[in-house]
């Protein structure tokens, strides 16, 4: 018998809503994506026109809607918290955009509504399901770099020139951290699992001083709010130590830097914003090889032809189809809204301990399974789309 599609709506379409609304509209069984909505109804209009959604409704009419049951938010973080309360007191399983929240006393009250209302709160990135993260957890499980030991993130950007262009970028959740360094920090959640302790040293972001490239006649000055730049620690429960390392207060030519060290190894990750990225097996007497991606979903959409935007995003939309599965399945969904929590509950610390000094214990946990290796999203070398929902379903 058919499993019953989940109806679904779309809170936000913006920028990344149209990768999104791509995938979950043509590529998966199932959704059944229903409505639509955002602030401005003419690009909600425009988003149901484009991908042949029914209906463009208010945040009041999903809420009050008896078919929808999961709706999806790509609203901006500072808009997270108030869109995700009503969603859940409306009765509605919520997919959102990182972070949960840019607040952690928002984002545990967010997770105790869902706890007592007994529903599901997903939170991206989604590219920690995809294939490159999946296969380097893969390789952990099985041993092929030993017992970790360490492991360091990098990644730096010009965050005052991307909020000339994402004005998103100039509220709460704005800052490099929290708008890019969560993808790292989730990768390394999927990877080694829970934090036990925090530290850092974090720097704010230069006010803006003066506007060229896109909105030249912008007569708006800003200060993007909290640490632009952090330096943190971590210790895993498993015992490994990290490094983080975020500025987002230096130049744009990104340089990428994930590491994991172990007792036999190394492994060397790509940026854990893309799903296909190359990881890199470093061992002592050999060259270091590409490890072949033991995983689907490596970023390719293969859905008409691909815009550049999409090739780098493909897959968006997987987690949805994960926590989609795990409502039909009655199962628990791997980016579950302890570990949304527990991201967030580490870049807030890191924080805390930056204003504060010395070392924070968390007090959150979670669990994330891996997927099911060997589905696989293209065939053919690469040249055709194969079905890879299979390995989201359980
Ligand atoms: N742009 C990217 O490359 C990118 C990549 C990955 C994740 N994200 C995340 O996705 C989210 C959205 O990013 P974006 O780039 O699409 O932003 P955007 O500003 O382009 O789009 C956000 C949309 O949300 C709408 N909106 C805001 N508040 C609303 C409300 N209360 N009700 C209904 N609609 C509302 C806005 O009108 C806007 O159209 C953010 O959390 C961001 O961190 C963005």
């Amino acid at each position: 018998m058919q499993t019953k599609r989940v109806k679904t709506a779309v809170v936000g379409c913006g920028i990344i809503s149209h990768v999104y609304l791509r995938n979950m509209t043509r590529l998966f069984s199932i959704l059944d994506v229903v409505a639509v909505c955002d602030l401005n109804p003419e690009l909600a209009q425009q988003a149901a026109n484009e991908y042949g959604i029914p209906h463009v409704l208010t945040l009041e009419e999903i809420e009050a809607s008896q078919e929808i049951e999961l709706v999806v938010n790509l609203t901006p973080a500072s808009a997270h918290y108030g869109i995700i309360r009503r969603l859940l007191l409306s009765g509605k399983h919520v997919y959102t955009e990182k972070t949960m929240t840019a607040q952690l006393d928002e984002a545990r009250e967010l997770v105790n509504i869902a706890n007592e209302k007994g529903l599901y709160l997903a939170v991206a990135p989604d590219t920690a399901l995809g294939a490159s993260i999946q296969t380097a957890r893969w390789a952990v499980d099985h041993g092929l770099i030993g017992d970790v030991t360490s492991c360091i993130v990098s990644i730096n950007r010009d965050q005052n020139l991307n909020a000339e262009r994402f004005r998103f970028l100039r509220s709460a959740g704005g800052a490099l951290p929290y708008d890019v360094g969560i993808y790292y920090i989730q990768a390394l959640l999927t990877i080694l699992g829970p934090v036990a302790e925090v530290t850092g040293f974090g720097a704010p972001a230069r006010p803006r001083q003066r506007q060229f490239l896109f909105n030249e006649y912008d007569p708006e000055s800003w200060q993007i709010p909290g640490n632009n730049l952090v330096a943190g620690s971590l210790r895993f429960h498993r015992g490994a130590l990290g490094i983080l390392h975020f500025d987002g207060n230096t130049i744009g030519a990104e340089c990428s830097t994930f590491r994991i060290y172990g007792t036999e190894g190394i492994l060397e990750l790509g940026d854990p914003n893309c799903f296909g990225e190359p990881i890199r097996l470093i061992k002592p007497e050999s060259p270091p090889c590409n490890l072949p991606l033991t995983h689907g979903y490596n970023g390719s959409c293969f859905i008409d032809d691909a815009t550049d935007f999409e090739k780098g995003y493909g897959n968006r939309g997987i987690g949805v189809v994960e926590l989609a599965w795990a409502i039909r399945k009655e199962r628990p969904n791997r980016l579950s809204k302890e570990m949304g929590l527990h991201a967030l509950e580490v870049l807030c610390c890191l924080d805390e301990t930056a204003a504060s000094g010395g070392v924070y214990r968390m007090t959150s946990t979670f669990t994330c399974e891996p997927l099911k290796a060997g589905i696989y999203s293209s065939m053919w070398g690469g040249g055709a789309r194969a079905d890879a929902e299979l390995s989201l379903v359980d």
